[in-house]
């Protein structure tokens, strides 16, 4: 049986370009947080989160976290775009999350992921950092 994942969707991330092994590593390392849309047992759109282990007991206390999880990876197939299907996939996310007493959601977009950073704002995200880089 061929994969479910469709190749557009394997090419659409960034340059990341998953393979097969990718996705089964995702789903192995993290089953809970990994999640998929299916459409007609097709895979249109994924997510992966992790639990951020090792936050400091200082910041949990700053951020009036419990325990922080991430938003690791998220695509949706570009024909499958703006139907709000990140957004569910999303959601369905955090409420794994919450199920895990995760409180605190982080994850970082690269500043030319406009399309990224409208959803986040969108869904509630504030910005809290700057990456920076330098040509030397
Ligand atoms: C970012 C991405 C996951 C969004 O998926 P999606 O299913 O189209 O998102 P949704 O339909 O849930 O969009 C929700 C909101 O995000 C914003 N948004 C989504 N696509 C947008 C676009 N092309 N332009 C502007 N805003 C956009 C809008 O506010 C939208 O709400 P609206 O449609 O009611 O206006 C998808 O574009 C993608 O896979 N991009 C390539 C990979 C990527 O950038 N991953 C994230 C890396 S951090």
């Amino acid at each position: 049986m061929g994969s479910p994942f469709s190749s557009s969707l394997k090419r659409c991330l960034m340059g990341l370009h998953p393979t097969e092994a990718d996705f089964q590593g995702f789903y192995s390392s993290e089953p809970d947080f990994f999640l998929v849309a299916d459409l007609n047992r097709r895979i249109v759109g994924f997510v992966y989160g992790r639990e951020s282990k090792n936050v400091p007991d200082e910041v949990l206390r700053r951020w009036r976290a419990t325990k922080v999880g991430s938003v690791e990876v998220l695509a949706v197939e570009e024909q499958y775009r703006r139907k709000g299907i990140a957004t569910l996939l999303l959601n369905r996310l955090f409420t794994v999350f919450r199920e895990k007493e995760i409180d605190t959601v982080t994850l970082s977009v690269p500043a030319d992921e406009y399309v990224a950073k409208e959803l986040y704002d969108k869904l509630g995200f504030e910005t809290r950092g700057y990456v920076m880089k330098k040509a030397l």
